[in-house]
C-alpha cells in the first residue's frame, strides 16, 4: 500500500455534518466530516491528547470533538478547544493532528494520504465523461477480503474472461480460445491495453436490445491502471455502444479492499435501465469475488518467482514494475511493521503540514526501505 496517491474515503452523500465518519484506509484510521460550510475534512482518527478515536466523537461547529475529554480539532488539525484548561484556555501548541486534502468529485470524497507538495501530486483518476450529455452514471460499493494489489491485476487479466464470466466468454468452450498479443499502453501513472475478444449474445433482453448484440461478436474492450489502486476499464459491445467503469479501490488494510465502481454508459441511459446495469454489475464482480477471496496467499507474493508469466499476463508484470518504482521512491508502507505494532504503537500517513512544522505527537508511519528494492528486482530475475 503506497502513500502519495488519492484515495476515495466514501460516498459524499454518506459523510454528513451531523456526526463524523471512521474510515480505515491503508491499514490505518481516518476521520471524516463535513463542517457548517459543507467542506469535508479528513484528520488522522488518533487523538494527541490520549489516543481516543476521533471518529468516535462528536461534530461541534466546524471541529470534531474527541469523545474521551472533549478536545475539539478543526478542519486543518489544529486543537481549538481543550474543555479541561477552562473558559479561554489555550491548547498546547503540540496539539494538532495529520490533516489531509480533500476534494469531492463524481459522487466520491477522495483524500490524498501523504506529504507531497500540491503541484507534484499524482491527479484523482480522470472521468471524462461524467456529467456530459449522452452518459449515465451509476455508483456501486464492494467490500471484499481481498488485497487490492490482487483486484487490480485481475483487472489488467484479458485471460480471466473466458472462464470466469459467462458473459463475456465461453468457459473454455471455444476451441479458438486465445488471448492476442496485448499491446501495451503506458499512461503518466499506470498501464493498460484494449484487446478484442469474442463474446456470446448478451443474455438481458433490454441490454440486447440497446446493443443489437443478438450473435457471438467481437467485442473490444481495455483496461488502464491509475496509481496503485484504481482502474478504467471501457468496453464496447458494439462499435457505438460504450460502457466505461472507473473504479475506485481503496485498501482497508493489505487483506481488505473497498471499491467504488463509477459506471457510465452511452445507451440504454434512462434512470429506469440502472437497476439492470448495476445488478449485471453485481453479478460480475460477485464471479471475480469468489476467485478472488480463495487466493492463496491472499496478499501478491513480493516477487514474481512465485508465480508462472505468460504473455498474456504482460500487463500485470508491467503494473508491478510500476509499483517497484513507487517503492524505490519510499512510497510503500511497512504493513507488516505496523500490524506488528497495532498494540502498541500509533502512526499517522505524514500530511502535507509536516514538511514545515516539526513537534509532530503521532509516529509517521513506517515505510518499506526502498534501498532494497533492487535487490528485490534482481531476485526475481
Ligand atoms: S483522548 Fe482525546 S480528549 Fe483526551
Ligand atoms: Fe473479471
Amino acid at each position: 500500500m503506497f502513500i502519495n496517491f488519492w484515495y476515495a474515503a466514501g460516498r459524499s452523500e454518506d459523510i454528513t455534518n451531523e456526526a463524523p465518519t471512521k474510515v480505515r484506509m491503508l491499514g490505518l484510521d481516518f476521520v471524516v466530516f463535513r463542517d457548517s460550510s459543507g467542506q469535508v475534512h479528513c484528520l488522522s482518527d488518533t487523538c494527541v491528547h490520549r489516543g481516543g478515536s476521533l471518529g468516535n466523537g462528536k461534530i461541534k461547529g466546524d471541529c470534531v470533538q474527541c469523545p474521551y475529554h472533549g478536545w475539539e480539532f478543526d478542519g486543518e488539525g489544529a486543537c481549538q478547544k481543550v474543555p479541561s484548561l477552562g473558559p479561554g484556555g489555550k491548547p498546547p501548541a503540540r496539539a494538532r493532528t495529520d490533516a489531509y486534502p480533500v476534494e469531492e468529485k463524481y459522487g466520491l470524497v477522495h483524500v490524498f494520504l501523504g506529504d507531497m507538495a500540491e503541484a507534484d501530486r499524482p491527479p484523482i483518476m480522470d472521468i471524462p465523461e461524467y456529467g456530459t450529455e449522452g452518459w449515465r452514471a451509476t455508483i456501486q460499493q464492494y467490500d471484499w477480503v481481498i488485497d487490492y494489489q490482487r483486484s487490480v491485476e485481475n483487472a489488467l487479466d484479458p485471460a480471466h474472461n473466458e472462464f470466469v464470466h459467462p458473459t463475456h466468454g465461453f468457459s473454455g468452450a471455444d476451441p479458438d480460445y486465445h488471448v492476442p498479443p496485448l499491446n501495451i499502453d503506458e499512461t503518466d501513472w499506470g498501464t493498460g491495453f484494449l484487446v478484442e475478444y469474442k463474446a456470446p449474445p448478451l443474455a438481458d433482453d433490454k441490454m440486447r436490445e440497446g446493443t443489437g448484440r443478438e450473435k457471438n461478436a467481437v467485442v473490444t474492450a481495455g483496461t488502464w491502471t491509475h496509481g496503485p489502486t484504481c482502474n478504467a476499464t471501457r468496453i464496447n459491445p458494439m462499435p457505438d455502444k460504450h460502457i466505461h467503469q472507473y473504479s475506485f479501490k481503496t485498501p482497508v488494510d493489505d487483506t481488505h479492499s473497498r471499491s467504488y465502481l463509477v459506471n457510465l454508459r452511452n445507451f440504454v441511459i434512462e434512470p429506469e435501465n440502472d437497476a439492470r446495469m448495476m445488478t449485471r454489475n453485481d453479478v460480475v464482480a460477485g464471479q471475480d469475488g469468489e476467485i478472488l477471496e480463495y487466493m492463496n496467499p491472499l496478499v501478491t507474493p513480493p516477487t514474481n518467482t512465485k508465480e508462472i508469466f505468460v504473455p498474456a499476463d504482460g500487463a500485470i508484470a508491467r503494473y508491478r514494475e510500476i509499483l517497484k518504482g513507487w517503492e524505490a521512491k519510499g512510497w510503500k508502507i511497512d504493513i507488516d511493521k505496523v500490524e506488528a505494532d497495532r498494540k502498541k504503537v500509533a502512526y499517522a500517513i505524514p500530511s502535507p503540514a509536516r514538511r514545515n512544522a516539526k513537534g509532530w505527537v503521532i509516529d509517521p508511519v513506517p515505510m518499506v526501505d526502498s534501498s532494497n528494492v533492487e535487490s528485490v528486482k534482481q531476485a526475481a530475475e
